[in-house]
């Protein structure tokens, strides 16, 4: 029987990648933030900053796919119709959101391979230091960049999410439904 859905919403592989992006980033904060609850040179530290690296390179992997995505399947019109203002937000939070995305895994893989250090998940390599003899300034510079970005988005994803509440809440609008 076909289906009787046929509200606007984005195309199934947009809405799946979006969540699943979502929760690769949440995972990559997540680690990060309880790494430092474990004593330095403990193998618990080490797996957990080892699933960071894991999540985040999910997320850069993911992106590839998510933009070209975007190429073949239009963005749904929302009912009622934006202000351009509103509209305009929307759409710089968004060139913000994916070039996070994108930024954000490249400076920690940098950090990581300036340090001289391989990318590893339980013992296993993921990358091998594929840049030759170790820069521990430029891979401290890195990764204080790396941390200031990680802050920073938190204000950027969290004005996202309020975003969206506004618009399902306040606005009534399908601007969220068509993510679901
Ligand atoms: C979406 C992806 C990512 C997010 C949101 C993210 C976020 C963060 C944040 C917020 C910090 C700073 C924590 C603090 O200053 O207390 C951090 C640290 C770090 N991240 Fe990432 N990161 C991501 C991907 C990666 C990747 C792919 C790698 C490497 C493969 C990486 C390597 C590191 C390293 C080495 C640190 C420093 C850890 C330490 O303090 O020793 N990150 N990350
Ligand atoms: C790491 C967190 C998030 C990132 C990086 C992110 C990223 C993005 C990006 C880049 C878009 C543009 C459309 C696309 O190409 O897919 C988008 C759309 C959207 N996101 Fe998120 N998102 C995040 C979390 C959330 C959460 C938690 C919610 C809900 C509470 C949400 C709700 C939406 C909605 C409703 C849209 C459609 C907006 C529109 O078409 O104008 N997002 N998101």
């Amino acid at each position: 029987m076909p289906s009787t859905d046929s509200r606007p919403r984005y195309a199934a592989p947009r809405r799946w990648l979006h969540w699943l992006i979502f929760g690769l980033v949440l995972l990559a904060y997540l680690f990060i933030n309880i790494f430092d609850l474990f004593p330095k040179g403990s193998l618990t530290r080490a797996n957990i900053l080892a699933a960071h690296f894991t999540a985040g390179i999910a997320v850069l992997l993911l992106v590839f796919p998510r933009f070209w995505l975007r190429t073949r399947h239009a963005r749904p019109a929302i009912t009622p119709p934006l202000a351009p203002l509103t509209e305009w937000m929307g759409k710089i939070t968004h060139v913000a959101l994916y070039l996070f995305l994108l930024v954000q895994p490249v400076l920690g893989i940098l950090t990581v391979q300036t340090g001289g250090q391989p990318v590893k998940l339980f013992g296993v390599t993921l990358l091998p230091p594929l840049l030759g003899a170790p820069d521990r300034a430029l891979s401290h510079q890195l990764e204080n960049i790396h941390s200031w970005v990680g802050t920073i988005f938190y204000w950027v994803i969290g004005l996202h999410i309020l975003a969206a509440l506004w618009h399902h809440y306040m606005r009534k609008d399908d601007t969220l439904q068509r993510m679901l």
